[in-house]
């Protein structure tokens, strides 16, 4: 069995969740507090071992590219006003990492998206975590993945219980039993409530192998007249065993709202230098 060193971040989409903003700015390059939302995901990888990372991008989305890359007037400006804490923070995290960037030349789908990064896998298995689901977790949420698939060898996806009026926005998936770590036996990508086969939500995290690229090059078109990436696993779980796995932690889905806030608050409030006056913030308008 291959270790997992790889990870893939697919980051092409519109954002149609979050205009006018995305109109221009990548969703990825939101800010939770003062970071990127893909330097999230991006650390998540380093803190699970991960070694080299493919981020998929589109036209419009160089500002990512850029973030991901050296800066030497910026960092020649930092070192000589001594600000070497602001210093680190943009230098440190490149030396823990090789990132990678291809570009999706049609925006046809998550599956399509995935498919991008066949020659980068090769023949390894490797981690795909999606943008629009930020995981606060002890463990990294792709850590727990990746253990979970050093027991089974096989794919396995990261899921959550979700409430049964969300179902119909994510891919559901039928599972032998209630354990954590459980055999998928069917898979729906976004199913009306009443033909969910369960409500365990795909949830931004994966670890795949490189058969799904096989199913990938002949997947027709699914749901939202895309290529599903969910169709493509469904198709691979009938020929070999694909396991689901329920991530232990908080998610949030960033790509909506209300999410996006609810994210911003709670990381404010994990966060020592601003804690105490976020919170006398809220507090203050919570009496008006
Ligand atoms: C994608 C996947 C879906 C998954 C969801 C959340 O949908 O297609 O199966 O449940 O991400 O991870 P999207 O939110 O991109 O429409």
């Amino acid at each position: 069995m291959g270790k997992v060193t790889k990870a893939v971040i697919p980051a092409a989409g519109y954002g149609m969740r979050f205009l006018p903003v995305t109109k221009a700015i990548p969703k990825e390059m939101l800010p939770i507090v003062d970071t990127p939302t893909i330097e999230y995901i991006v650390r998540e990888c380093v803190d699970a071992g991960i070694t080299d990372i493919l981020i998929i991008v589109s036209a419009n989305k160089n500002s990512i590219i850029n973030h991901f890359d050296r800066n030497f007037e910026l960092e020649y400006k930092l070192k000589e006003k001594h600000k070497d804490k602001e210093f680190d923070e943009i230098t440190e995290l490149l030396k823990k990492v090789n990132i990678f960037f291809v570009r999706q030349k049609e925006l046809i789908g998550l599956g399509h998206a995935v498919l991008c990064a066949k020659s980068f896998a090769g023949n390894d298995p490797f981690a795909l975590l999606l943008g629009d689901d930020l995981w606060r977790c002890r463990k990294p949420a792709i850590k727990q993945l990746i253990e979970a698939y050093e027991k089974v060898d096989a794919p396995v996806l990261g899921v959550k219980v979700v409430d049964p009026k969300d179902v119909s926005s994510y891919g559901i998936c039928k599972t032998a039993d209630d354990e954590k770590l459980s055999l998928v036996l069917d898979l729906v990508e976004k199913p009306k409530v009443e033909e969910a086969p369960s409500r365990k939500a795909i949830s931004g995290r994966y670890i795949l192998t490189p058969d799904i690229f096989t199913y990938l090059e002949t997947q027709g078109r699914g749901a939202g007249n895309e290529i599903q990436l969910t169709d493509a696993i469904k198709r691979l779980s009938v020929t070999k065993p694909v396991y689901s796995y329920e991530l232990t932690g908080k998610r949030y889905d960033i790509g909506s709202v209300v999410g996006f806030v609810e994210a911003t608050l709670d990381y404010c409030l994990s966060r020592n230098d601003i804690k105490e006056a976020v919170q006398d913030l809220i507090n203050d308008k919570a009496k008006k």
